[in-house]
Order: C-alpha cells, then structure tokens, then sequence
C-alpha cells in the first residue's frame, strides 16, 4: 500500500491519507486525466487550457517551496479544476456575447457539479479542493459558497489565479488575449481581492522572470499553438504528429500541414476544410502519459 497526501480542507475538514495499492495509481491518474479531456473536446477554441493551467499550477507551486507530493497534486488539480463544465450547455459555453443572468448562473454551478461527479473516484481527495473552490476569492465575493480568506486551501488559491491567467491570455472568438504584461497587471489589480495576496505576487515575479514563456500560447512542452489564417490561435500540433500530417482549426474547420524541422514547428493552410471525421476531437495519450508517470511517483507520501 501507498500513502497519498489530500488537499487540506477539502469540504471544510482535513482528510486522512489516501491509502492505495502502488500498482493502481497510474491507472487511476490515467482515469482522472482522460475525463478532464473530455470537457476539453467540448471547447476546441481553448486548445491546452487544462495543460497551461497545469503547467503554471505546478511552476507556482514549485516556487512557493511545496513538497513534491504537494505540487503533484496541484498540478493534477489544475487538470481538473473545469470538470464540471461537462453539463454547461453549449449555446453557454461557446457564447460570443454577454451571458445572461440565467446563462451565468449554469455557469457557476460548475464547481459542485465537477466535485459531485469527481466524488465516487478513488482519488476524489486529491482534486475535489481545487475542482469546487477554484472561483473562490479571498475577499468572499466568489463562487458557490463566498468562502472567505480563512477557508481557502493552497489548492484553490493556485488554481484560481492559473486559470485566471490562461483565461486573460487565451484568444477567444470574440476576443484577442492580453499580453503577458496586461493579464499581470489584471493580477496586481485584484490582489487580495479575487487573488491570494502572496502567491499572486509571486506568480507576477514569475512571469516578469520570464518563466512563463514555455507555457503561455502552447500546448505542451516545445509546441506553441498555432495560427489559424481566419480564426487565429487554435490549431493544436500533438507530440506525436510529424513532417505531412495534417492539423485543424475546430472553430472555422480549415486544414493545414505540419512541418517539423530541427525543433522548430511550422503549418501551411492548404485552403481545404477538414471533413467531419478529420474533425473528430483527438486525445493526446502522449501528453496524458507523460503527466501520468510523473505524477504517480512525486504523488507517494512516505
Ligand atoms: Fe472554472
């Protein structure tokens, strides 16, 4: 049996270590991370958001000083934080204008929908925090429950200002993203308020260091989202693509090929649309297994 750590005050108590047999962490990491790329299939535009939030996650976890076990979880948080947007409609999701008063309060059932679903998983413990709390703010004025300052877990804070930050630096249909800069000084200014006070500064310090450069606009490690000539920044490139595959946009449906050359990545628009199969959404079990390994092991408390 291996012992693993769980996010403090999850549901308002301190949980005892998850105990579970060495051999079925992988598998279960494995289970978590394929139903958080569910939710991802429903919303194209946003290609690698649960990666870059994970990433960041996991970066500002490092720095405040964490345990390994700690950033893993975080970072598996940052995975799975939007769980719940599988039952916002898509006419919601996906709406360029304004949402209305009724259309925003679907949204905001996300959290306890993602911690309902998340509950009868054996790992629920290590990401229920960071799936029901992560629109919560310091200053109470967050979502479901206006928890204050007191009740918030290291868990939440982390992922409420990663997801912050990929959303302001995200390009939606209807908008660009900010600039590096820009979505920084959106932090600054809601400081205390809608963002943990220390860590959001060090978040800020990070990415004045430049250390957030490998994840902003990308979609793993070493590959940048790619330009749609119509849409913009939508097409994704999978580790495992090479030389000649072809790439899509979900959002216009334009097809483009890939072009790898010494570590660089390039698409051609080849001015054709992609048919409905070539459209289906993709899973990069790739990605997902890299994530898996590295987490099964820095997850085991001793
Ligand atoms: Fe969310």
């Amino acid at each position: 049996m291996i012992s693993l750590l769980p996010s403090s005050k999850s549901w308002f108590e301190t949980e005892k270590n998850i105990k579970i047999n060495h051999h079925e962490i992988e598998p279960l990491l494995q289970s978590l991370i394929v139903m958080a790329w569910m939710v991802e299939t429903r919303d194209p535009y946003t290609g690698g958001h649960l990666w870059r939030v994970s990433q960041y996650c996991r970066l500002l976890a490092e720095d405040l000083g964490l345990e390994k076990s700690e950033v893993a979880r975080i970072a598996l948080g940052g995975f799975l934080h939007d769980l719940g947007k599988i039952s916002v409609p898509d006419a919601t999701l996906k709406k360029p204008a304004r949402l209305s008063d009724q259309e925003y309060e679907s949204i905001k059932n996300h959290p306890e929908v993602g911690a309902r679903i998340v509950v009868g998983h054996p790992l629920a413990a290590l990401v229920k925090s960071a799936i029901l709390h992560h629109h919560e703010r310091p200053d109470g004025a967050g979502y479901p429950y206006g928890l204050d300052d007191g009740n918030l877990s290291v868990d939440s804070r982390i992922v409420s200002i990663c997801d912050a930050f990929d959303a302001m630096t995200s390009t939606r249909p209807y908008r660009l993203g900010m600039s590096m800069d820009q979505a920084l000084k959106g932090i600054k200014m809601n400081l205390h308020t809608q963002f943990d006070g220390n860590f959001g500064h060090i978040f800020i310090e990070l990415g004045q260091a430049g250390r957030l450069n490998h994840i902003l606009g990308h979609t793993d490690l070493g590959i940048p989202l790619q330009t749609c000539l119509t849409c913009g920044p939508t097409m994704v490139v999978r580790r495992n693509q090479k030389t000649g595959d072809h790439t899509y946009c979900h959002n216009c449906a334009a097809e483009a090929v890939i072009e790898k050359s010494n570590n660089k990545i390039e698409i051609i628009a080849t001015g054709l649309k992609g048919s409905s199969k070539a459209l289906q959404p993709n899973v990069d079990f790739d990605l997902i297994g890299e994530f898996v390994t590295t987490s099964a092991s820095a997850l085991i408390v001793q």
